[in-house]
């Protein structure tokens, strides 16, 4: 049995006052949980979010980070640097930074490898356009940035990431995949894992869905054999509505 995670992504907002603000709102709610459950905060959060959430059982995560260890990358952060402020996970090639920061399959490959390396959790984010779902791509797409961003690693170094995958056109949208959808493509997803590493790594691997998951459609998604957890935008920044999707993972 894979154990449920529910991640927020909180993106670019809340500073570290609302920050705060938001993890004390929320950890009461969070009490209990039957899942794991992590925050994904801006860096700037990092410091006040791992002071409130010690001790709590919620991961920390960052949003991304560079591969190199330490160099003339300005305005970059190293693992060394997100563990030494407390985060253990990290989100990887999220489409954001793919659309809008360039990020390629081969980097999102590079910082899977550096991340694991250094003991942080990564979680791979991979999922096609609106364009590539009506033209019959997806699988194709998330075939071909999973093979790249796993490539290398052992099996072992598999089973101890996480990969969302987040249909670009479900993403702060408000139109969520299907159950379906989600747990067919997530199925494909991990029939890749299977080929690259073999069946017990791939029954091991958590694969979560995230795209404007929330509280009233996470349980119907959640329920679905292949779906591991959510990567959840929006709706993380709700305390009401974290917990909410939390209580239907636990
Ligand atoms: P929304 O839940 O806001 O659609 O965002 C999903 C997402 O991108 C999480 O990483």
């Amino acid at each position: 049995m894979r154990k449920k995670l529910i991640a927020g992504n909180w993106k670019m907002n809340n500073t570290p006052a609302e920050a705060k603000a938001l993890i004390n709102s929320a950890l009461p709610l969070l009490k209990g949980a039957a899942c794991d459950v992590a925050m994904c905060v801006p860096a700037v959060d990092l410091a006040i979010a791992s002071e409130l959430l010690s001790g709590s059982g919620v991961m920390l995560g960052a949003q991304n980070m560079h591969w190199a260890s330490a160099g003339a990358y300005t305005g970059e952060l190293s693992a060394a640097m997100l563990l030494a402020v407390g985060a253990s996970c990290v989100i990887l090639g999220h489409s954001e930074r793919r659309q809008y920061f360039a990020e390629t399959d081969e980097t999102v490959g590079k910082k899977t490898r550096a991340a694991l390396a250094a003991g942080l959790l990564p979680v791979v984010c991979v999922g096609e356009l609106k364009e590539e779902r009506l033209g019959g791509q997806t699988d194709k797409v998330v075939t071909r940035q999973t093979r790249v961003a796993l490539d290398g690693l052992t099996s072992e170094q598999t089973i101890s990431l996480v990969v969302a995958y987040e249909p670009v056109w479900a993403i702060g949208t408000g139109l969520v995949a299907t159950d379906e959808q989600a747990n067919e493509t997530i199925g494909v997803i991990r029939s890749v894992i299977k080929d690259m590493f073999g069946e017990s790594t791939a029954n091991a691997v958590r694969i979560l869905y995230g795209g404007s998951m929330n509280a009233a459609n996470a349980a119907g998604l959640l329920a679905q054999p292949e779906i591991d957890g959510g990567l959840i935008g929006g709706a993380s920044l709700k305390a009401n509505d974290f917990a909410a999707i939390v209580k239907a993972a636990s």
